[in-house]
């Protein structure tokens, strides 16, 4: 048996959760943020989740401190990434280790960016791309994981990122209560997609609006999900181009 565990915000984890469960036999895909320490019985286990500040998105983190399997489950991470991947894998194969565990394999594939808070959405020529790529690794992924070959854990050799990633991943620790910076303008109808859509379950509808209760991660769901462009991040976001991804249905 397979099984394949994936946090999303915007779906580019999950396009690649399915891609390679429609290659693999016995496989199923589980919700990362749905877990809560019970013993998972497989012979693989996938972990499929977005890079953020060069590093392991907090809930990530919780899940793999919680992770209980067997010592001979073969492990693989697969983390995506909009321009520079860091140092996600290593500390993914550092927890891992702390724990007694091992991180056979270890991938980095491109995917489109979906970090509103400092950049618009890609081009749609320039994601056609990117997903192009994608299958073609998920290829290279199925080959290795059928075999349960021991791998290299992918790195990136650029200093950039290691400097990045030891500049600014503390940060990450104040992305629970960041979303004290989200408003919500009169364009909002009330659909109640935003809280619907949140990986973590982070918004109440309070009087038809959003209100946000501070475990948020970040993930950039609830913006990037509005149909009215209706919720704003530091005042900075409004004329962002949106980015969800089309290949799946969150
Ligand atoms: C809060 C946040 C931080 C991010 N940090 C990085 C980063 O450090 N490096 C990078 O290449 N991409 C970064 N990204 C982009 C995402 O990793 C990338 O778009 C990923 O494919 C999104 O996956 P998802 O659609 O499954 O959420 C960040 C995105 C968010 C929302
Ligand atoms: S998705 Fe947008 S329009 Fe719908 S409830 Fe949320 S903020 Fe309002
Ligand atoms: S509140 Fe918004 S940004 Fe925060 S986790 Fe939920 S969907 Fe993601």
């Amino acid at each position: 048996m397979n099984k394949i565990y994936y946090f999303t915000g915007t779906g580019n984890s999950l396009q690649i959760a399915n891609d390679l469960n429609e290659k693999l036999s016995q496989c199923s895909v589980h919700k990362i943020a749905k877990y809560s320490g019970e013993k998972i019985d497989t012979k693989t286990l996938g972990i499929v989740f977005p890079v953020y500040y060069w590093g392991l998105p907090l809930v990530i983190c919780d899940f793999l401190c919680k992770l209980d399997v067997s010592e001979n489950t073969y492990i693989y991470a697969i983390a995506n990434y909009g321009g520079l991947p860091g140092k996600a894998l290593d500390q993914c194969e550092h927890i891992l280790k702390e724990k007694g565990l091992k991180l056979s394999a270890g991938f980095l594939i491109n995917m489109p960016g979906n970090y509103i808070f400092g950049y618009g959405a890609k081009s749609k020529k320039v994601q056609e791309k990117l997903f192009e790529k994608e299958s073609k690794r998920i290829v290279d992924i199925y080959d290795c994981v059928k075999t349960r070959k021991e791998s290299k854990i992918e790195k990136s050799h650029a200093v950039i990122d290691r400097l990045f990633y030891n500049s600014f991943y503390k940060h990450i620790n104040e992305f629970h209560e960041a979303d004290k910076y989200f408003t919500v303008d009169n364009n909002c109808i009330g659909c109640g997609l935003c809280a619907e859509r949140c990986p973590v379950d982070n918004i109440t509808m309070v009087k038809g609006k959003p209100s946000w209760n501070h475990h948020c991660e970040l993930c950039a769901s609830c913006i990037q999900s509005c149909p009215n462009k209706a919720i704003d991040y530091k005042g900075k976001t409004k004329k962002r181009k949106r980015y969800l991804n089309p290949n799946v249905k969150l």
